[in-house]
């Protein structure tokens, strides 16, 4: 495996295709761990992961809490609701608290772009030693999300030997509201890094035509990409005409509670014109898998029948994947032993 170079882990802009493969190699080893027997390995006794969510989550933050207990972490789930931020307590003062009650890590979700890295330049201007791994920030980024379905689709193209390079000329579509989606902006980093090229589909509204240029300039705070030469990305309005290129799509949820105004005409008419069903899938060439990163909203984005198709749906798939792509980010992270000891015990 290569070396592990990053401390924390707020975006996939500067992950190099070495990092995406020893993230996908480790998650596809302990994937395949027994379901039965002991299921914990020792690989982060003593340290201790606190998840630190702002916004509302299920799989995200539970999947970070049973991945840190599979390898034998303290978790510490807090709770803003009910905490000391009612009486006045800073964000900052929070997550100071966690790292003296000895947080090695702090996986934080937030509503506002930025406050991950933020909070992780706060804890290096101040010493510490924690890292600070993003849950999902605004519309910036959801870096576990992009990994999780990135090793869902290696797994799909090559289910013994997952890799980038399963997805080397792939078409991936990504449909729907783009404009609001921190799950779209990870994936494209992530499947363009792999070879993939994308193609986004949905109304102007929700889809404005600079995303054509997102992966184009050298990300956000590098002088140059750490990817040698990406997939391309193309826009396609119509879905009937995207469609039949697909080796596989991606479909994303209406994100109402990000929108400033209702960007849609009506959700009936936005379902006929970029929602999923068996009928519409017809159109495309191979049995095509359909991934969402949930919550769904049934009805809109994809219907049940199809949701619950699961020669079809890889939606539970990609929850199963979660815990491994989360166990594999926590060690690179936090583990002090990184040798193949761990799979032999
Ligand atoms: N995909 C995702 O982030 O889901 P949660 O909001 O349930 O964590």
């Amino acid at each position: 495996m290569n070396p592990w170079n990053h401390r924390h882990i707020i975006d996939l802009a500067s992950f190099s295709q070495e990092d995406y493969e020893s993230v996908l190699q480790l998650a596809q080893r302990f994937r395949a761990l027994p379901k039965t027997g002991s299921r914990k390995l020792p690989a982060l006794q003593g340290r201790l992961i606190v998840t630190l969510f702002f916004e509302p989550s299920t799989r995200t933050r539970s999947s970070f809490e049973l991945a840190a207990k599979r390898l034998s972490a303290d978790v510490q789930s807090f709770n803003p609701n009910n905490s000391a931020l009612s009486k006045g307590e800073t964000l900052l003062d929070t997550a100071v608290t966690y790292v003296a009650m000895g947080a090695d890590v702090l996986v934080v979700r937030h509503r506002s772009t930025s406050v991950p890295e933020q909070l992780a330049l706060a804890l290096e201007r101040m010493g510490t030693k924690t890292s600070v791994l993003n849950g999902g920030d605004g519309l910036h980024s959801h870096p576990s999300q992009g990994l999780l379905d990135l090793f869902t689709l290696a797994r799909f193209f090559d289910p013994l030997n997952p890799s980038i390079k399963s997805l080397k000329d792939k078409n991936i579509l990504i449909v729907g509201d783009i404009l609001h989606s921190r799950v779209a902006r990870s994936n494209l980093w992530a499947l363009t890094a792999s070879g993939a090229n994308v193609v986004l589909c949905g109304p102007p509204s929700l889809l404005p035509e600079d995303f054509k240029d997102f992966v184009k300039a050298p990300p956000p705070g590098q002088k140059q990409d750490p990817v040698r030469e990406r997939g391309k990305i193309e826009i396609i309005r119509s879905l009937n005409e995207a469609l039949p290129r697909a080796d596989a799509v991606i479909t994303l949820r209406l994100q109402k509670e990000r929108m400033r105004e209702y960007l849609v005409t009506d959700l009936y008419s936005y379902h006929c014109e970029y929602g999923l069903n068996h009928e519409k899938l017809n159109l495309c060439k191979n049995p095509t898998p359909i991934l969402h990163p949930g919550p769904v909203n049934r009805g809109i984005e994809m219907s049940s029948a199809l949701l619950d198709d699961h020669s079809i749906s890889l939606v539970n798939e990609q929850v199963t994947n979660g815990i491994s792509i989360r166990m594999a980010l926590l060690y690179l992270i936090a583990a002090n032993d990184q040798s193949n000891d761990i799979f032999e015990r």
